[in-house]
């Protein structure tokens, strides 16, 4: 039986896990829950969970719980140092990082520097904080388990295997909705167009980062810290099926893939029940009814994005946490139509020539988000 806090407990992977979680009742007891905001959510998964711990990152909205939540046994901590709390507490064995942004760092470092596994899917944790991240657990000696579909797809293939033993890390991309648009009709995509996802169904910002295949530079990046293979042997492929989540090609030229339906639930069952195999009522795979998988390379005179992920990554330090606050400020402007699609890319090449990167710390990272934001706001004209 492992103890699980779960710190974005309301949003869709949060609610993904819990799921997962209610179909394993003899394995896994959730003892802590946090969101931001969602105040009636929370509520109802402490009560449902019988959860003593939660925490709340909205100090008002965390005053508001603790008012609902009074004469209960709950627990009701907030701000950032609650989520630390929460995910450092003695009861717990893992900690499923699932909140949207730079916030799950800090309570990311609490819960390592405790001893926790971590079942991470927030990508600014890796994208933003990489390096420090991969060497805190490393000294700690915790197992970081990829939750993201992908990372998921590179770890069951490594299965353990040392990075020596890699040549090629292939992470797989659907395409997005513009696989086949041509370049000229770019500039006139619109919020619309770009929020229609052809396999998965996310939220705004993931969805339009799906489109641009930011979230394949994003995913480069975290590969290089969670695999520890340097971004010279980390390769994209466009597979519009999403069948193949990805594939490790290994130093005696043999490839492993990892295919399944495109669920979300199978990745985060595989980070909490691992390294066992455990039966899922997920629905199955059948070859003999796919049609047929396919392959191509990504355009990049197109999609330009992975290329300045791989920038960012490279010019090293907080660069990578700025492009990533100022794709998501841009991202933002674009579906508020203050700029162009083709105008995503421009603001955050524009707002990384204007930084001077220093090197990674949790100060430094959040002071260069907020930087990147308000340099990627008056870039776009807002
Ligand atoms: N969805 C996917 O399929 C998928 C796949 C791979 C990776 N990921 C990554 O997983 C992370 C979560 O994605 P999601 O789709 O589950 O996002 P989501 O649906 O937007 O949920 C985000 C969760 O984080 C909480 N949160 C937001 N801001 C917070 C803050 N400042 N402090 C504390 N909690 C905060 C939200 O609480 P409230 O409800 O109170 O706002 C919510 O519980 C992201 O980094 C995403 O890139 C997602």
């Amino acid at each position: 039986m492992a103890n699980v806090v779960i710190l974005g407990s309301t949003g869709s992977i949060g609610t993904q896990t819990l799921d997962v979680i209610r179909r394993m009742p003899d394995r896994f007891r959730v003892v802590g829950l946090a969101a931001n905001r969602s105040v009636e959510a929370l509520e109802g998964q402490a009560r449902e969970w019988g959860v003593a711990h939660v925490a709340v990152a909205d100090e008002p909205a965390a005053a508001e719980l603790r008012r609902r939540m009074s004469g209960t046994a709950v627990e009701v901590a907030g701000g950032v140092p609650g989520l630390c709390e929460l995910a450092s507490m003695a009861e717990a064995d893992v900690v499923v990082v699932a909140v949207a942004g730079a916030i799950g760092i800090a309570p990311t470092h609490a819960a390592i520097r405790s001893g926790k596994t971590i079942a991470l899917a927030s990508k600014e944790v890796l994208v933003a904080a990489g390096e420090e991240t991969m060497r805190l657990a490393g000294e700690a000696g915790v197992a970081v388990l990829p939750i993201d579909s992908e990372h998921s797809a590179l770890f069951q293939c490594l299965n353990g295997r040392a990075p020596e033993t890699v040549e090629k890390l292939i992470i797989t991309a659907s395409g997005g909705p513009f696989r086949t648009l041509p370049a000229e009709r770019f500039a006139s995509i619109t919020p619309e167009q770009a929020l229609k996802h052809p396999t998965w169904t996310m939220g705004g910002l993931v969805t339009i980062n799906s489109a641009t295949l930011m979230n394949k530079g994003l995913e480069l990046i975290e590969a290089r810290w969670l695999f520890d293979v340097p971004a010279s042997r980390i390769d994209l492929l466009v597979h519009p099926q999403s069948i193949i989540h990805s594939l490790v090609q290994f130093a005696d030229g043999s490839v492993l893939a990892q295919l399944g339906l495109p669920d979300m639930r199978l990745p985060i069952q595989v980070a909490l029940t691992h390294p066992e195999r455990v039966e899922t009522h997920l629905p199955r795979l059948d070859l003999a009814q796919t049609a047929d998988l396919t392959f191509e390379p990504v355009d990049y005179a197109r999609f330009p994005a992975p290329r300045v992920a791989l920038a960012a990554l490279g010019a090293g330090g907080t660069m990578p946490a700025v492009m990533n606050a100022a794709n998501e400020e841009a991202v933002a402007l674009f579906l508020e139509r203050r700029i162009q699609y083709t105008g995503i890319m421009d603001t955050v090449q524009a707002v990384m020539n204007l930084h001077s990167p220093c090197a990674a710390t949790l100060e430094a990272v959040l002071e260069s988000d907020g930087w990147a934001r308000r340099a990627a706001r008056s870039a776009g004209g807002a």
